[in-house]
């Protein structure tokens, strides 16, 4: 173990903290986290903690999701410039006047979005239960789904539905090439393509399997497929190594036939250093006005009583 591995758990010790970690981390966050999960169980896990401090290594949306469902703890974050292209393609103000326009709509919003947005909205969905808490709406309410277009277009096709899509996209998700990806399949004949639904749909069109950042590594594990082209954060092969370590991952490739543009710029702000100074220093902490925490925790507690 680093030098920097103990103080952080020494750290963690003194401050009864719990640490929380996407899979879309660095590895050794991963690896010192007490728990490594997707949107939908890191929520569960903040919202259920008895610790004092929630260290969320994830982006700000997601440390702000858990201060939200277990408010009186403090809920620090590494760096907390930690955004997401999808929450900033949802701006509040243009948001507001779109709701107000559709005023019969019921509003499903992706957690990837603000708080403001989050108070907006009837529920919240993750990529994990949208399809469960969508099947669930009475099939003639007419609904809106913010912010992600690929998320939402993919859940019209999966529930038959007809939602209207707010045009907001993941810019990691975005840069993937239909054409590389087939271009590599060709010289990986025996590979399957597994995606993330925030893909295009010419992507997901060319995917075997299509699933959250926890269903994509669950099949990995039971597919008997031996080789991946992974189209998502490829961070999470980290995870996949560990449960399939016999099974070999091909990052899915950008534009360029490489793939280094998919990493995601936000996830990657959070390091091992900052981590063990946010612990030092008991911030930056994720702070809400109430009115703000108390609108947006009902759509959110509503997610989990549906899902
Ligand atoms: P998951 O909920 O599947 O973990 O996805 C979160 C995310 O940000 C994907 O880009
Ligand atoms: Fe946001 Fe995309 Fe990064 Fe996920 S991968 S946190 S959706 S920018």
């Amino acid at each position: 173990m680093t030098d920097l591995e103990t103080k952080i758990l020494e750290l963690k010790e003194q401050n009864n903290a719990i640490i929380l970690a996407h899979f879309y981390q660095d590895e050794e966050i991963q690896d010192i986290a007490d728990f490594v999960g997707d949107s939908l169980d890191l929520s569960r896990k903040a919202a259920t903690t008895e610790c004092d401090t929630i260290v969320f290594c994830g982006v700000k949306f997601m440390a702000e999701v858990a201060k939200i469902l277990n408010p009186k703890k403090n809920v620090i974050i590494p760096d907390i410039k930690a955004g997401c292209s999808l929450e900033t393609s949802c701006p509040t103000k243009k948001f507001l006047e779109f709701k107000k326009s559709h005023p019969s709509h019921f509003i499903a919003s992706y957690i990837n979005c603000s708080a403001e947005i989050k108070a907006l909205s009837d529920v919240i969905v993750t990529s994990s239960n949208a399809k469960k808490i969508i099947d669930q709406l009475p099939i003639d309410q007419k609904i809106i789904f913010a912010p992600d277009q690929h998320l939402g277009s993919y859940l019209n096709k999966l529930t038959g539905r007809d939602m209207l899509l707010w045009p907001g996209s993941c810019i990691v998700h975005e840069t993937f090439s239909e054409r590389e990806i087939v271009k590599m399949k060709i010289r990986n004949p025996n590979c399957e393509i597994i995606a993330h639904p925030e893909c295009p749909d010419n992507v997901l069109s060319k995917a075997n399997f299509i699933g959250s950042t926890s269903a994509l590594l669950n099949y990995v594990r039971i597919s008997n497929a031996q080789q991946f082209i992974i189209a998502t954060e490829p961070h999470i092969i980290h995870q996949m190594k560990k449960i399939a370590p016999k099974k070999s991952f091909l990052i899915a490739p950008g534009q360029n036939g490489d793939c280094s543009c998919s990493n995601c710029p936000y996830m990657e702000l959070n390091t091992m250093e900052k981590l063990y100074r946010c612990l030092k220093n008991g911030s930056p902490s994720i702070n809400l006005e109430k009115n703000l925490l108390n609108s947006a925790k009902k759509p959110l507690e509503r997610m989990l009583r549906m899902s």
